[in-house]
């Protein structure tokens, strides 16, 4: 019995119906998806920093040409996103607003740093791992301009993904002292990886409503374990150690359990504290007011052509 407008529109999420711009829906349903996708665009923008550090320090033409297409992979997928949050009602000049100042979130994983070449390979296999685990079953979910954008984005992350991993096994089988590169990169980012998933599912205040809208498909713990699960193999297979002395397979479960994440440094860069996070919004605001020309050429082109329209 479907008697408010509420109810018909959870009948059509249960009914795994898709909603479109069009559709009623409710106003949390409306600020969650601009809140999740907006931090998603912001990701993926912030995400060409760390890696665009090392363009111009590539070891080869042809890791050069990968580097380049994958960072520029990022930035189309940002674009993509904020029209997607366009599709809600937001207005793209207001999200980047919040971006530069500092009020809006992104992942915490781009505010590292990328110490060395081997810090492109973690990246490429472990970073956009994880991405792709969370990522692909979002081209479920309930929202279809954010589900659309999901599929051709996935399909970008898997070759990133194959690229930073090819890197990590040409180290790994390369002389003991790049060997020891890609294990240096492997102990720095293992951790943070795993802290892109976000808090666990009893700290996470927008599962439960997320999952019910079909938002969300899985838990953040559950895209965690999966990730572990499929990650660690990989890691031997390069004859790389996770960084994690409490990791073991659960034979009788068949996935590894693995140590206690730190929370207190997951939260204190999601804060604005990390090690990276002011250089990467400075690097932000500068390319913003960079393109301030551009922004006011393009408006005063459309100007000139509405006013030749009228005329
Ligand atoms: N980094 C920064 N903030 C985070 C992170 C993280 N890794 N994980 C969670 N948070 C924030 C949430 O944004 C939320 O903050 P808010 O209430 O101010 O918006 C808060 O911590 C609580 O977390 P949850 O209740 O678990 O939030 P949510 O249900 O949105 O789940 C998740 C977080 C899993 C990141 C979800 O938003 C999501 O799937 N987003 C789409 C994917 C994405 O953004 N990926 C970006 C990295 S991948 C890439 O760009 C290559």
């Amino acid at each position: 019995t479907n008697h408010t407008i509420e109810d018909q529109f959870q009948a059509r999420i249960d009914a795994e119906e898709r909603i479109e711009p069009k559709d009623w829906m409710p106003e949390a349903y409306r600020k969650t998806l601009i809140r999740q996708i907006s931090q998603h665009a912001h990701s993926e923008i912030v995400g060409m920093l760390p890696e665009g550090n090392w363009i111009t320090r590539a070891p080869s033409l042809r890791r050069k040409v990968a580097l380049l297409a994958k960072v520029q992979d990022e930035a189309g997928h940002g674009l993509y996103l904020y029209s997607a949050a366009e599709t809600l009602g937001a207005e793209r000049d207001e999200l980047l607003e919040e971006l530069i100042t500092g009020k809006a979130k992104y992942s915490s994983i781009f505010n590292y740093p990328t110490l060395t070449w081997a810090d492109i390979g973690a990246i490429g296999w472990l970073v956009d791992g994880a991405a792709i685990m969370n990522q692909v079953p979002l081209c479920r979910c309930s929202y279809g301009p954010y589900a659309r954008a999901m599929v051709r984005v996935c399909k970008e992350e898997s070759f990133h993904q194959r690229q930073g991993y090819e890197i990590m096994l040409t180290l790994a089988r390369g002389t003991a002292t790049q060997k020891q590169m890609a294990q240096d990169a492997l102990n720095r980012w293992w951790w943070p990886s795993l802290m892109m998933f976000g808090p666990n599912d009893a700290d996470s205040k927008h599962t439960a409503q997320s999952m019910a809208w079909k938002i969300k498909r899985f838990t953040n713990d559950e895209l965690r374990q999966r990730f572990v699960d499929i990650t660690v193999p990989q890691a031997e297979f390069l004859g790389l150690t996770v960084p994690d002395p409490s990791l073991r397979l659960n034979e009788e479960t068949g996935h590894y359990e693995f140590g206690e994440i730190n929370w207190d440094e997951f939260w204190q860069v999601v804060k604005g504290e990390g090690p990276c996070n002011r250089q990467r919004l400075k690097a932000r605001r500068k390319a913003h007011e960079e393109g301030a020309w551009v922004r006011d050429a393009a408006l005063a082109y459309a100007e000139k052509r509405r006013k030749r329209k009228e005329a």
